[in-house]
Order: C-alpha cells, then structure tokens, then sequence
C-alpha cells in the first residue's frame, strides 16, 4: 500500500524522537505546570499520570496502528479503510483543528523567541516590572505579527525537507538540546532556596483540592500533552515501516512526555516557591513570573535565555507535527509538491495567526473579540472543542467501524505482540471514548452555564 516517493523515518529513535518532540511542547512546560498550580499540585499530578496511560496511550497507539497501515495521512487513511463513507470528515476535521491550533500556538511560539531576545538584552532586572514587560511586548502589534511569522518560516522550512531529511533530523538535533537545557535549569531551580516546598506541593496529593473541572482539565491535558484527537499521530504513524515496533515506540513516547511534563514541573516549582509566587498564577507564568525570577538570580539573564530557548524548541518540534499533518493531506489528496503544499499552509496560517497575534493587547477589538479574545476563542475552539470530538470519533472508528481485531493485527504487524491486547481493546471500545465523552460533555456544561 505504500507509495515509492513516501518519506519514511529513518530510524526508529528518529521516529520517537521526532514524535516525543510533538508531543513534548507548550503543553508540558507552559500549560501543565499552571494548570497543576491551579488544581492542587499532586493529586492533579496523580491523576494525569492515570489519564496518560490508562486513555492516552491506547488512543496513541489506535492513531499510529492506523498511520502505519494506511500508509497515509488522516483523510486518506479513514479513505483506504472505509471507502466511501463519511469516515474521512474524521481525518478532514484533524487538517482543519490541525490549522486552528497552529494558528495560535505560533503566536505564544513566537513569544517565547521574542523573550530569549529580551533576557539576552537584560531587560528583566530585579527592579522591572515584568507584569509591565509583557503588557507592552504583546501591545505591540507589529512585532507580534513579525514573530508568529517568523515562527511559522521557520516551521516550514524544516517541514519542506521532508520526513527524514526535515523532521527527523531537525528532531536528533533540537530534542537532545532541549534535554541539555532543561537538566541546566533543572539543576538551578533545586538548589534555590526553598525547592523543598516546591516539590512537596507537587508530589504530595493533597485530594480536597481537585475539583470536578480539575478532573477534566487532567484528561484534556493527556490528550493535548500526547498531540492526539487530530490526526498528528495518524501522520507520523504513516511513515513508520511494515516491521517497526509500535507497542514500544508508542510507549516510549508516552514514557517521554510525561517525563518532561514532570520534570518541567521540577523546574517551575521549586523556583516559584523559593520565590514565594502562587503556584495559581495562570497562563502568564511562564512569561511574567519566570522572567523576573530568573533574572534576580546570580549568573545573571543567562537561565532567562537558556529558559526561552528551551521553550522556543519545545514549540518548534510540536509546530512541525502540526504543519506537517495540513501539509500531507495537500500531498496525498491533491498531489501537491511538498513545498508548494508546506509554504502554501504556512502562509495561509499566518493570515490567520494575525488577529490572534492582534489579540493580546494591540487591538481592543482582537482583545476582546468574544470576551476573552480571538487567541483565548482559537484555543478554546480547537484544543477544548475539536481535540475531544476527534479522539472520541477516532475511538469509535477504530473500535467500531474497523474493527479491534484488525486494528490489533495491525498494531502487533512484524510480530511485536502488545501485551495485555485485550485490555487495550476493552479501553478502545469503552473506556476511553467514554471518558473523553465525559470530558467534552462536562466542558460544555460549564461554558454554556457559568
Ligand atoms: N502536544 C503539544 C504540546 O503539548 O504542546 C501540542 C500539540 C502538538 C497538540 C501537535 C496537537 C498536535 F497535533
């Protein structure tokens, strides 16, 4: 089923390296610590880490055993399987959530680019106000356009050479700096004072403060964290070769980006706490708190510049997964190049990234366009919205419609058995479509009622 000029990872740590990378983003290092903040801190902690694998992890290997069969991106993969049913809306709604996050997280993207530029600079000393900072970087509407766009040039110029020459080898080059950078930091926050109570908020559970919203948020965080419910995984899964390992490879990945969302979280407490900030202070940690802690330190903007880079890779591995999903469907349905496809998407993303960039404080229309702002509206739209429909849909497909046995034989192809394959039949077909059911239902419930 495979076509001769398909690009193929070429290695299988290449593979994982480049969908840990996908998975290893804004999520883990910007979201996840924020919303644990918010939530508790270890009993949050906890229940993620029973999301990730007991929900996540069987609907990532249900997006790569279906990748790697068809061979094909998401719309002509559900295409392959079940010709001429509505299956392959599924894998049109993934190109078009796949669009809709992109368009946003290039933003924060290239916010963090534009802050590595600040703390190179100084302009965090102890004296400044940070708050102040962020306020007047994002007001200003033209350089926030220039750095989304900025971000998504670069994006596409790895995504232009293609799966293993652009991609893979992008991914063994920024994810083993990434761990460099993160291990650095990690290492400071420890041993600031006050790091005990840092990692005592975020391993010891403390249950009275997981609310009914804290329960859901942990399963949408899994499932954003995992970059699962549009297709990525479909994608990448689609370059894997007929004998390569999935049970392991899906794994590892999972193994990985908890890991890094733990120790991302190793890195941000303990420096909050020695700092004495709130653990509770929402999306603006990472630009307005981290930026006026690290720079109060001794060894001066040096963490300011090795933290920003480190997010600024983090994002570009998940904004590749991202532009590659839009651009493979332009290959495999339309028959485009791949850099007419990869530079065509990318521009067409930036049209639209430009009211989000607008939207964080340059244009009080953008601001406050829906209450919240486009940026917040995108976000919420496409990651609370569209990322739980698509994994609940993909579930039933694959339980359903495909069918487990076939979905198994495919997952195991090469003869790497996955151990416990009932059990991971039963959550496909039960347990996670519910869940992920419950976590969308309840999320409506809550806008539509609060
Ligand atoms: N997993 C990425 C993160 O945690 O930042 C976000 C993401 C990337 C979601 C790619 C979905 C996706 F397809």
């Amino acid at each position: 089923m495979s076509s001769v000029s398909r690009g193929h990872w070429n290695s299988r740590f290449g593979f994982i390296l480049a969908a840990a990378g996908s998975a290893i983003g804004l999520g883990n290092i910007w979201r996840f610590p924020y919303t644990a903040g918010e939530y508790g801190g270890g009993a949050f902690v906890l229940l993620y880490l029973i999301f990730v694998f007991g929900i996540g992890l069987p609907v990532l290997l249900a997006e790569l055993s279906v990748g790697r069969f068809t061979q094909k991106s998401p719309v002509t993969a559900f295409k392959d399987l079940k010709p001429g049913t509505k299956w392959s809306w599924l894998g049109g709604l993934g190109v078009l959530t796949g669009f809709g996050i992109l368009s946003f997280y290039a933003v924060i993207a290239g916010v963090t680019v534009g802050y590595i530029y600040l703390s190179l600079t100084g302009k965090f000393s102890a004296d400044v106000d940070a708050a102040a900072v962020f306020q007047g970087f994002t007001a200003d509407g033209f350089q926030m356009i220039a750095l989304s766009g900025l971000f998504l040039a670069m994006t596409a110029l790895i995504v232009q050479k293609g799966v293993g020459g652009g991609i893979e080898r992008a991914a063994k080059i920024l994810m083993p700096t990434f761990f460099v950078f993160l291990l650095f930091l990690v290492g400071r926050a420890l041993t600031l004072e006050g790091a005990g109570a840092g990692l005592e908020f975020m391993f010891a559970p403390d249950f009275s403060k997981l609310t009914a919203e804290g329960v859901v948020s942990a399963l949408g965080q899994a499932l954003f964290s995992l970059s699962l419910g549009m297709g990525a995984m479909i994608t990448y899964g689609s370059y894997l070769s007929e004998n390569e390992n999935i049970p392991i490879s899906a794994v590892s990945v999972a193994f990985f980006d908890t890991g890094i969302a733990l120790v991302g979280g190793l890195l941000i407490f303990p420096t909050l706490f020695h700092a004495g900030v709130d653990p509770a202070a929402g999306p603006g940690l990472v630009f307005v708190v981290m930026a006026s802690i690290f720079d109060s330190l001794p060894g001066g903007s040096i963490f300011g510049v090795v933290f920003y880079g480190l997010l600024s890779i983090a994002a570009l591995t998940s904004t590749i997964s991202l532009l590659e999903v839009i651009t493979s469907y332009f290959i495999d349905e339309k028959g485009w190049a791949r850099s007419k496809a990869t530079w065509t998407v990318a521009f067409a993303c930036f049209l639209l990234s430009i009211p989000s960039a607008l939207s964080l404080g340059a244009s009080t229309f953008f601001s406050e366009f829906y209450g919240g702002g486009f940026l917040s509206l995108m976000d919420n739209i496409w990651g609370n919205y569209s990322l739980p429909i698509g994994a609940t849909l993909l579930c039933f497909f694959v339980a359903w419609s495909w069918g487990v046995p076939k979905a198994l034989a495919s997952i195991e192809a090469g003869g790497h058995r996955l151990p416990a394959g009932a059990v991971w039949g039963f959550l496909i077909r039960y347990v996670c479509p519910a869940a992920v059911l419950l976590v969308f239902g309840t999320t409506i419930w809550q806008q539509i009622f609060s």
